[in-house]
């Protein structure tokens, strides 16, 4: 017998969350068909279809291009190949801002590919001018982040846009987080609102999928197509994913969300989420406490190492930024009342350990 699974009660960290229970059921129905193999599975394939369709719809694409990956990693790494096969130059760079995701070191590795690593700006966002600074002829890609895991900024993406163009540089956005959050914002973020070539947004994040479901949009049918690796024993001629075998789980729970959730049911999740995240950058704030205020529902705060500790050993699953704050994602799990409970562990902790 397997132990309880673990509750999100106390969960803080993470980027993923409780998946909707539709979303369960359907990805349980569907965990042992193989959207890789669509002649033999075509149910499942046609729900791909559906998936990125409406993911199409999220993302301002109109013919939508791409799959259901195992997660934002998969993703990146394959937009990262995307730009490599679209541009066959020596040594071959990659540009990303320092806030980027550990995958586009994973991608990095994998295809032999130079990573430049710029720092940001004092707001957390990519740079222009530094990115600019350190791209040059052989850079086969330009990533822009909209909602960065550590802080949830938003890279200026129009003007990474500009110089990938001027460069004739692949343009890829990292939304694996944001993408649920931002078509409630204003910002400009999307393939309608600036010309993306490759997009990673994740319905197993804010979009309330069950794992495994990340998500790869591409912007035309050719880019995609630069993926395509023949499949002599399957009915299917070629396969442009990453992995082979996959669970249909993850692209039937993405579809069961997507049209359970989207748009209105996200449009409240996110609107709350916001506010909880505004209401407790005030509290912390309010407790004399260094806050990095939120754009999207993400707060980051300065602890104490020992506080940090205590909360932890308390058993609140909390993680750091690099540079050591605390941060809190508001994913839908996250509730008032957890904040509530959490601020009441934390002032129990303050005083005693901050006179020290
Ligand atoms: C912005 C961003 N990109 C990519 C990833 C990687 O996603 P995954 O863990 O699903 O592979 C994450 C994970 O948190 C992320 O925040």
């Amino acid at each position: 017998m397997l132990p309880e699974s673990q509750s999100f009660d106390r969960v803080l960290s993470s980027m993923c969350t409780k998946p909707h229970p539709e979303a369960v059921e359907a990805a349980t129905r569907y965990i042992a068909t193989n959207p890789g193999d669509p002649s033999t599975f075509p149910a499942v394939s046609r729900l791909e279809d559906r998936a990125i369709s409406i993911l199409g719809e999220i993302t301002g694409l109109s013919s939508p291009n791409g799959y259901i990956t195992a997660g934002g990693t998969e993703a990146n790494i394959q937009a990262l190949r995307i730009a490599r096969n679209a541009h066959p130059v020596q040594n071959p760079n990659v540009v990303v801002p320092e806030s980027a995701h550990f995958s586009f070191q994973k991608a990095a590795h994998v295809l032999d590919l130079e990573l430049r690593t710029v720092p940001v700006d004092d707001q957390y966002r990519a740079d222009p001018k530094q990115i600019s600074r350190h791209t040059d002829h052989s850079t086969v890609c330009i990533v822009g982040i909209a909602g960065n895991t550590e802080y949830g900024r938003v890279d200026p993406l129009s003007q990474l846009a500009d110089i990938a163009y001027d460069y004739q540089a692949i343009f890829h956005i990292d939304a694996a987080w944001g993408g649920f959050a931002l078509p409630f914002t204003e910002h400009d973020w999307n393939f309608s609102d600036i010309p993306v070539d490759t997009m990673t947004i994740d319905p197993h994040k804010m979009g309330k999928a069950p794992i495994p479901a990340g998500g790869l949009l591409v912007r035309s049918e050719e880019l995609l197509d630069s993926l395509a690796i023949e499949t002599p024993y399957l009915e299917s001629s070629s396969q442009t994913t990453l992995t082979g075998t996959r669970s249909g789980a993850g692209v039937a729970g993405t579809v069961a969300a997507l049209e359970k959730l989207w748009p209105s049911k996200y449009r409240s999740i996110v609107n709350q989420q916001q506010e909880n995240a505004k209401w407790t950058a005030s509290a912390l704030s309010d407790r004399g406490l260094d806050v990095v205020p939120p754009e999207l529902p993400l707060v980051a705060v300065d602890l104490p190492n020992n506080v940090f500790n205590e909360l932890k050993s308390s058993g609140w699953r909390i993680s750091r930024t690099s540079r050591g704050e605390l941060r809190i994602v508001f994913m839908p799990h996250v509730s008032r009342d957890m904040i509530r409970e959490f601020l009441t562990d934390l002032d129990r902790l303050l005083p005693k350990t901050t006179s020290n």
